[in-house]
Order: structure tokens, then C-alpha cells, then sequence
């Protein structure tokens, strides 16, 4: 596979979208960057395309891809037209990290792009480079994010080439990406929104978008209930290879003298420790391994460094890991969210 830094030079940067537009049509698969994760695009009206998508990732073909494209008019091909408050969304928040679930027009995408279902989530990234890639393919563009299936989600180029090298066409690198957790994807139905995913749009900017609409999140993510509406949510995701468990508790110092005690303990039977903490923290922790995400005053931090931080653990071979936990408001649900399926759930309140 090739990767070629967008940042470093604008002909190797034309080169490369050019060329990723190429392998697109051709029915090739390449990972490129969003605003949120980097994607694995392929061609979303071509099977044999989209079945390299779920090989290459090992990606159960009962979880639905995400279509991009650059311009709104794009949708009309394969989309039949959406309720009016996804409409005030999309014209808020695109380009940008929001996914919108709508009716799928017949035979007009692949069948593995939805995963049988007669809806279809689209979006259009904000990202120059996604935008160049996608409107030189001119086709719409299915792309989970360019992990391996169940593995932290990958938010540079060297992450993707970690999991999907030798899988997969290609990769443009387009440096970090800024968000850093997956878009929101929101559904219309019986007269309310449904988030069926937290991501880079929150519940309150949601919310200010649509004042006199009733927005239902999930179930607190620490109690999943019943079947998810997004399939991809029923899965392990996210998650190091380690065991990680989630600590929760309002004093930081009480939260630290529990987790050093744990940590000791699994020393003593021979684990390498990880913790995974906040700036302001860090100072507070003794383990092999110790990484903060971000910091707690700026949570958008946390959110673009929580699956490098994560990848962290896997490649310092960490086998017990403790989280520390943040506040679910704004961006922090979706930061909470990956964190408890990082940690299968497993939660200890302090
Ligand atoms: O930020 C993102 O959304 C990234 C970048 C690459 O755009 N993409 C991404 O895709 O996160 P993926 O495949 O990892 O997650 C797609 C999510 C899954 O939870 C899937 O189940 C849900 O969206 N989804 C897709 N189509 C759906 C549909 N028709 N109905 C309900 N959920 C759907
Ligand atoms: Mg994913």
C-alpha cells in the first residue's frame, strides 16, 4: 500500500487523491481522513467493492457502513428525501460529524452497504482531504472507520496501516484527525430524534438545533438495554487488548488510593499495569504504563487522544488496565460511551 502526507507537499497531495479516486473506481478499497476517524472507503454502488470493506476490517456483515459524500445533491440517487427535522441538521451541522438514517432508494446502493435494512446513514465529512477524495471519485463512498473490526478506531494514518496494511489499496494521510470520536448518527422517527449513537455532535448542540423536537439519547451507557438500534453498538468495540475495567468516583484521591491498590495487586500476579487518566491526574497514578487522554478542562482533548491513548496500552503490552472516568456532559457522552465498551462495561464506583 502507499501513504502519502497530504501536509507535506501540494502535488504529492493532488497525486495521492487522484490516485485514491482511481483505486475507488476501480473497486479497490482506501482509508482516507474525516474530521472525525479515518475511513475505508469504497465504492458504495459496488458489491465486490464493499465486500473488501468488511474482509479487509473482519467486519460482521449485519453492521451497516456509512455513506459519504461531498455534496448534498448526491444524496438524491440513492436516498429518498428526509423528514424535515434531518433536513434542519443537515443544513446545521454538514459538513460535519453527523450521520443522518434515511429511506434507501432500491437497487439504487450495494445490499451490503446496509446490511438489508431499508434505511441508509450518510454524511458529509469536514475534512479538505475527505472532500477532494470523494468528489474525484464522483461515487458515493461507504466507509466504516479503517480499523480492524473491535479495535480502537484509528485517528492517524500510521493507526490504519497498523491494522489494514497489506489489506487494503491504500492510505491518504492526512495527518491527526480533530474530533477524534465517530459521528453522531440520529434517526427520525415516531415524531422524535433518536441518537443511536453519541459522536462529534452533541445531545445539547442537537438540542439547540431543534428546539421543539423531543431528542432521546440512549439508555446511560453503563446499563446497555434491549437490542441497539445501530447495529454496530451491540458489538465489543474499541477495546485494548488488556482487560480494562472503568473506575468511577466524585473524589479524585479516593478514585487513585483504590486503583493503586488494585494496581499493586495485579503487579504481584505478575500483570503489566496501564491507567488511563486526564492531565490534571496524571501525577496522581503509578503504573507500567500511565496515559492521559486529554485534559478535563478541555474535553475536546480528551476526545481527539482516546484511541491513540488507548492504542497505547496494546503497544507497551499492557494486560490490566484501570480508566478513569469524566463528566458525560457535551462532548463527554460520547467520550464515556467508547470508554464503557473499551471496558466491555465493566464499571467500579469508587
Ligand atoms: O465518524 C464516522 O462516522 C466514521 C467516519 C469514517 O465517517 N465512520 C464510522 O463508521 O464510524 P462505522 O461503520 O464504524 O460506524 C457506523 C455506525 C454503526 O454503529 C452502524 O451500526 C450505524 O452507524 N449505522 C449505519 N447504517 C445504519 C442504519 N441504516 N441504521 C442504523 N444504524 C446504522
Ligand atoms: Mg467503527
Amino acid at each position: 500500500h502507499w501513504v502519502v502526507n497530504h501536509k507535506s507537499d501540494v502535488d504529492a497531495a493532488d497525486r495521492a487523491i487522484s490516485e485514491a479516486a482511481r483505486l475507488l473506481r476501480l473497486g479497490e478499497t482506501v482509508a482516507f481522513p474525516t474530521e472525525t476517524v479515518y475511513g475505508l472507503g469504497a465504492d458504495a454502488t459496488n458489491s465486490d467493492a464493499v465486500k473488501g470493506i468488511y474482509s479487509a476490517k473482519g467486519r460482521p456483515s449485519d453492521n451497516p457502513l456509512i455513506v459519504h459524500i461531498a455534496d448534498r445533491d448526491q444524496m438524491d440517487a440513492f436516498a429518498e428525501e428526509a423528514a424535515e427535522p434531518l433536513q434542519r441538521l443537515m443544513n446545521a451541522f454538514w459538513p460535519g460529524p453527523l450521520t443522518i438514517i434515511v429511506p434507501v432508494r432500491t437497487g439504487a446502493l450495494s445490499p451490503l452497504v446496509t446490511a438489508g435494512l431499508n434505511t441508509v446513514g450518510v454524511r458529509i465529512p469536514d475534512h479538505p482531504v475527505a472532500i477532494a477524495v470523494l468528489r474525484a471519485a464522483g461515487c458515493p463512498v461507504a466507509a466504516p472507520s479503517a480499523n480492524s473490526s473491535g479495535r480502537p478506531s484509528p485517528t492517524t494514518a500510521e493507526h490504519v496501516s497498523e491494522d489494514l496494511g497489506g489489506l487494503i489499496g491504500g492510505i491518504v494521510d492526512g495527518g491527526a484527525t480533530g474530533v477524534g470520536v465517530e459521528s453522531t448518527v440520529v434517526e427520525w422517527a415516531n415524531g422524535a430524534l433518536y441518537v443511536l449513537r453519541p459522536g462529534g455532535v452533541t445531545a445539547e448542540q442537537l438540542r439547540e438545533a431543534l428546539p421543539d423536537v423531543s431528542v432521546r439519547e440512549p439508555a446511560r451507557t453503563e446499563e446497555p438495554a434491549g437490542t441497539p438500534r445501530a447495529p454496530g453498538m451491540k458489538y465489543t468495540h474499541y477495546a485494548p487488548r488488556g482487560s480494562m475495567r472503568v473506575v468511577l468516583g466524585d473524589d479524585p484521591q479516593a478514585v487513585a488510593a483504590w486503583m493503586r491498590r488494585e494496581l499493586d495487586a495485579a503487579k504481584a500476579r505478575g500483570e503489566r499495569t496501564g491507567v488511563l487518566t486526564f492531565d490534571e491526574r496524571r501525577g496522581l497514578h503509578r503504573a507500567d504504563v500511565v496515559v492521559a487522554a486529554g485534559s478535563l478542562a478541555q474535553p475536546d482533548t480528551i476526545a481527539r487522544g482516546l484511541y491513540s491513548a488507548l492504542r497505547q496500552f496494546d503497544q507497551q503490552h499492557a494486560t490490566f488496565i484501570l480508566a478513569e472516568g469524566c463528566s458525560e456532559a457535551g462532548i463527554g457522552r460520547a467520550i464515556m460511551n467508547r470508554l464503557l465498551k473499551a471496558a466491555g462495561h465493566e464499571v467500579v464506583r469508587v
